[in-house]
């Protein structure tokens, strides 16, 4: 259903890949609601993804850039501007990888210079994209800014490994960055900390079905799909959310504020009673001794 949020709105969104991509969601909820935008992703993405697709769909423009690349930036920033003969009202920072996570490499045996191009794609790619809208006035007064974050940024979630400092970087250049642009140009900067989802990215991590299953069961309200992610986009994007910036704002279903829930405790006494039963089959002690 539309409200036409968006309604003459124009932005750029980065980071769909494929129909499970947070950003494809947001992309067809935000033509849904009348936006009109610039789809853009790295030459290789576009090659063996999806997103020409997606274009078609939304009647938008794809613009490759490596959102780690400042002259590639700066030509996607120029190339939305005269097609749209102007600003534009939002931004949508949908990216993230880490060699470190594909390989399954331990944090205590991380390899720093998949370290490095982690932060660099990860973190530092939304300063890059910040610094050249900047630089080059590209964004309207009262525009909207939006990265999607992870709690890894605030929790230690086993196996998320070095994504976890790239999101809490994420987080603070929201902060320091929503500083500058709210005070210069009533622009605002968030990031939005959303769910395990079961996309091309999220599912990289190892144990992820776990993952998912576990916040599913500590989560009050489940956990948050794509498609709820995007509603909130558009959200954020829109006029009805011009007073907030510079915040971390979760989009979990409630999970950030739980300990332990009942359904979550049902599931770990059962695996308990499990441990036990096997023990008293194979002799074994607690410690897997015999
Ligand atoms: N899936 C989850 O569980 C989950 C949860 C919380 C936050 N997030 C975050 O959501 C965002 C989107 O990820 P997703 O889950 O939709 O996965 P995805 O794999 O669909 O999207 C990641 C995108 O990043 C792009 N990308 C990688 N390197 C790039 C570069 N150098 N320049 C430009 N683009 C580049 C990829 O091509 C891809 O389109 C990421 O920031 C991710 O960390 C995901």
């Amino acid at each position: 259903m539309s409200y036409n949020l968006l309604k003459g709105k124009r932005g750029i969104i980065f980071g769909a890949l494929n129909e499970k991509s947070i950003a494809w969601q947001v992309a067809e909820r935000a033509y849904e609601e009348g936006a009109r935008f610039v789809l853009s992703n790295t030459e290789t993405a576009l090659r063996f993804g999806d997103t020409n697709k997606l274009a078609k769909k939304c009647k938008a423009e794809v613009i490759a850039a490596d959102a780690t690349n400042m002259d590639e930036l700066e030509d996607l920033f120029k190339a939305t501007m005269e097609k749209f003969g102007g600003k534009i009202d939002f931004i949508l920072h949908s990216i993230a990888m880490s060699m470190n996570v594909r390989k399954s490499l331990a944090y205590d045996e991380l390899n720093y210079d998949y370290f490095i191009k982690t932060i660099d794609i990860s973190a530092l790619s939304f300063h890059k994209v910040l610094q050249t809208a900047r630089k080059l006035d590209a964004i309207s007064d009262w525009g909207s800014v939006l990265a999607v974050s992870y709690v890894a940024a605030q929790r230690t979630l086993y196996r998320y490994n070095d994504m976890a400092d790239a999101k809490a970087i994420l987080e603070s250049i929201a902060r320091s960055f929503g500083y500058i642009y709210g005070r210069d140009k009533k622009i605002r900067i968030n990031t939005l900390s959303q769910s395990p989802t079961p996309t091309t990215a999220g599912s990289g991590v190892k144990g992820f079905d776990g993952l998912v299953d576990f916040t599913e069961r500590m989560s009050p309200l489940g956990n948050a799909t794509a498609k709820e992610c995007a509603d909130f986009c558009v959200v954020l994007f829109s006029d009805l959310s011009r007073k907030i910036t510079m915040q971390n704002i979760y989009h979990d279903g409630g999970f950030s504020s739980m300990g332990m829930s009942e359904r979550a405790m049902i599931q770990y006494n059962k695996s308990l009673e499990v441990d036990e039963l096997v023990n008293r089959i194979t002799g074994m002690n607690e410690e897997g001794d015999k």
